[in-house]
């Protein structure tokens, strides 16, 4: 890829006094009943970034989705807590626009003082930000664009989405990567092109057709590929196994058949599942073999012989990514094989990254040390979409 323009660059050409419109990835997790923030991890790492712009006197706009909102407003979704979080961690308030573009956040933009911050409620609240209609994000894109003199890129979590404010407000402003963007793209590219090996990929989570296209690019590169979490099932069910009422993409089998016949042995499967009577924090369970799994019951984690051995493989390992837990971690009795797979890889003498919201969100409320892994992604997708060696939209805009 070529180079691309980062905040050093615009900063060496001053910013003060200017209005930066910053593109951030705030999509956080929120609890379902009170709406508070449970990870606010997202927010913390675009810090560095809106530090050096208000150190620097810059007028910051900041901009983000989050979750789907479906291009209205929609109060469940709005970015308020978020302004009030962000505040908390930078040490200043953040004047919170409740509009995208329109009366407040042209007020609120017009009012910032030199060195102040403002974040424009949700993106999402807006049809032009997601349409597929160019003319639509475009005309969504002029609005945003006239909030900034320059636009700087630091949702990483966002790059792989063709959106107005990834894609099409870079064609229309000087444009640079942020320092979150620059530090993922930095280290996913050392894992692309060269990594020192054994390179040992983990790959969990529940769905294995969100997962098909990466398995197939990391094949021919990964040393060992080993398979936990819901997806698991459906690996299992294609080498003869039942699965009892455990998550089962039955149009998968025959893919999955496939891969492991063509793997040449790289994939490693559980060995034992932690299985219970219900997808319930309180539901009877028992660790049994894979050709064991009874009928009427449903696997929610990888069982402790598996993390054994998944664990081994780990340790000789000297590059490793893991995206998706091994099983449903939000639940103290289905964490453990989740908890084993992340303290293996922080004993492993390896260079590591962890890819994905919720394995990410996993690492931290599992209470384990961040600093032990190599890098932890913002970007579940879009860390995906990169190993895969697919265009990302908002890298290719920054790039042009
Ligand atoms: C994410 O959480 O994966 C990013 O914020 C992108 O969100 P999206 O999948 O809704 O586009
Ligand atoms: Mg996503």
């Amino acid at each position: 890829m070529s180079a691309l323009r980062t905040l050093d660059d615009l900063l060496a050409e001053g910013v003060s006094g200017r209005r930066v419109l910053v593109r951030a990835d705030l999509n956080v997790p929120l609890d379902k009943q009170t709406g508070a923030i449970t990870d606010d991890g997202r927010i913390r790492a675009v810090l560095p970034t809106l530090g050096a712009l208000v150190e620097a006197g810059a007028k910051v706009v900041v901009c983000s989705h989050l979750g789907r909102p479906k291009g209205a407003p929609d109060p469940q979704f709005s970015l308020g807590t978020v302004a009030g979080r962000l505040g908390e961690l930078l040490g200043a308030p953040v004047h919170f626009a409740t509009d995208t573009v329109g009366d407040s956040a042209r007020s609120t933009v017009a009012d910032l003082a030199d060195g102040q911050v403002a974040l424009l409620e949700n993106l999402r609240f807006n049809a032009g930000e997601t349409s597929k209609n160019e003319a639509e994000r475009g005309a969504f894109a002029d609005q945003l664009a006239a909030f900034g003199d320059a636009y700087v890129d630091d949702a990483f979590g966002a790059v792989h989405r063709k959106h107005a404010s990834v894609f099409d407000v870079p064609a229309r402003l000087p444009h640079v990567a942020g320092r979150l963007v620059l530090r993922e793209v930095e280290v996913l590219s050392k894992l692309t092109g060269d990594p020192e090996r054994p390179y040992v990929v983990v790959l969990g989570g529940s769905k294995v057709s969100d997962k098909l296209a990466v398995i197939e690019a990391l094949l021919p590169t990964v040393d060992r590929l080993l398979i936990g979490g819901g997806m698991c099932f459906t690996f299992l069910k294609a080498q003869g196994l039942e699965v009892g009422t455990s998550l089962l993409e039955k149009d998968m089998v025959d893919t999955c058949r496939n891969l492991l016949e063509r793997s040449g042995g790289k994939i490693m499967l559980p060995v034992d599942v932690v299985v219970a009577d219900a997808f319930a924090p309180d539901a009877a369970h028992d660790t049994v073999r894979v050709d064991g799994i009874p009928s009427h019951r449903l696997g929610l984690d990888v069982g402790p012989e598996t993390v054994a051995g998944f664990s081994a493989a780990l340790s000789q390992a000297k590059t490793i990514f893991w995206n998706g837990p091994m099983g449903v971690f939000e639940m103290p009795a289905f964490a453990a094989g989740t908890r084993g797979i992340a303290e293996a890889i922080t004993k492993a003498d390896a260079f590591s990254v962890v890819g994905g919201g919720d394995s990410a969100a996993a690492v931290r409320a599992l209470g384990l040390d961040e600093s032990s892994f190599g890098h932890i992604s913002t970007g579940g997708g879009a860390s995906l979409e990169y190993l895969e060696g697919k265009t990302l939209p908002g890298i290719a805009a920054l790039e042009n």
